[in-house]
This record gives structure tokens, sequence and C-alpha cells, in this order.
């Protein structure tokens, strides 16, 4: 636990310290990523064990705090997609064409790393659809999900995937270094 908090600590300070790693070391995004992707999982699934309509809240409440918390200063975290659910979601202009890259080619499971206008930089996941999401972003969901999905995401466009599709991006964006 300390030493994760101490990593954590790390991936805030280190981009932005004076005599961090340079441009030749870009801000570690994987490792950033790493303990959103875990909590978040770990949330839904908890959720899920009271009900897929009971755990709409967890997601719904739990993503964007679990995000924040893994980001910092100058550090961003979130999640968007082609197919969105939450509007709040759409993505940022420097991810749209990733977007459109995995779109094009579904097969490409690798991340990627970016150079932002202005000095920062991004990096993205690629998520992918396994037999758990589909309780609420499937094919067929069961009426009483349908329902509050309905009402709590009107204009909900992240339903009909299968197991294995792609569907979206894992993102984290890093301001660009202090200058000095
Ligand atoms: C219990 C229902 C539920 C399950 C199960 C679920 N999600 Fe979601 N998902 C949601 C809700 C609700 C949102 C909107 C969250 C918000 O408001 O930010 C969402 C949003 C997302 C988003 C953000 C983009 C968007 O459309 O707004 C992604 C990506 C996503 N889900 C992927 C997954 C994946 C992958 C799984 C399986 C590991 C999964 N979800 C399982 C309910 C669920």
């Amino acid at each position: 636990m300390k030493r994760l908090l101490s990593l954590l600590l790390l991936g805030v300070i280190t981009p932005a310290g004076a005599g961090g790693p340079g441009p030749e070391a870009p801000p570690d995004g994987a490792a950033t990523l790493r303990p959103f992707k875990r909590e978040l999982l770990a949330a839904l699934t908890a959720g899920l064990a009271d009900g897929a309509a009971n755990a709409i809240d967890v997601c719904r409440l739990q993503a964007p705090a679990l995000a924040a918390a893994a980001g910092g200063a100058g550090i961003t975290v979130g999640r968007t997609s082609h197919k969105l659910r939450n509007p709040a979601n759409a993505p940022r202009a420097w991810l749209e064409p990733l977007l459109a890259a995995r779109l094009a080619d579904p097969g490409d499971r690798e991340p990627r790393t970016v150079s932002l206008p202005g000095g920062g930089s991004g990096y993205v996941e690629p998520i992918y659809v396994q037999p758990l999401c589909l309780a609420c972003h499937g094919e067929s969901l069961v009426p009483e999900v349908q329902a509050k999905l309905g009402k709590l995401y009107p204009q909900d466009q992240a339903t009909g995937f299968r197991e294995g599709d792609f569907r979206g991006l894992f993102w984290v964006e890093f301001a660009p270094p202090d200058p000095r």
C-alpha cells in the first residue's frame, strides 16, 4: 500500500518536478491508468453482486470519481468511446483520430503515446467488451436495466455490443512540463 502510494506520488510529481526526466523519458500513462482500471472493475464487480440495475449507479458515480482520483497535478484521466452513453465522455480533439484509427483497424490492441500541441502528451489504451459488460452494454438488456439507462441517459448509444468488441479508450493527458 505504501509502495503504491509512493508510486502514485511519483507519477504526480515527476513530470512537473525540476530536474525530472527530460523529454526522452515521457510520463508513464500505463502506470497512471492501472489503479483506475483495477478499482473501476472492482467497483463494478461488487455492484453487480446486487444486480445490474443497482450497478448502474456504481458505474455512474464511481467512474468519474475514480478517474479524478487517478489524475492529479497536470494529469487528467478518462474514458471515451465512438458510441457514448454519457455525452460528458465525448472525446477531446486529440482523441478523435485515435478512436477513428481503432475503428479502422480493430485488431490493433497496442497502447499509444502521442505528442499534443503545446508540449503535453497523451496516452491511450483500447477497451474491449467482456462478458460482464454485456448486462449494460450488450444486445439484449433486462427491462429494469433498459428502463433505468433510458431515464439516466436519454441519448445512450452504448448498447448492442458483443463480447470482444472494441468499446472505447482509456486516456491520460499530461500537461506540458514546467518550463524551467
Ligand atoms: C451495471 C451496468 C454497467 C456495466 C456492467 C458496465 N458498464 Fe460501462 N457504463 C455504464 C454506465 C452507467 C456508464 C456511464 C458512466 C458515466 O456516466 O460516466 C458507462 C460508461 C462506459 C464507458 C465510457 C464511455 C461512455 O459510453 O460514456 C465505457 C468505455 C464503458 N462503460 C465500458 C464498459 C466496459 C468495458 C464494461 C465491462 C468491463 C462495462 N462498461 C460494464 C454502465 C455499465
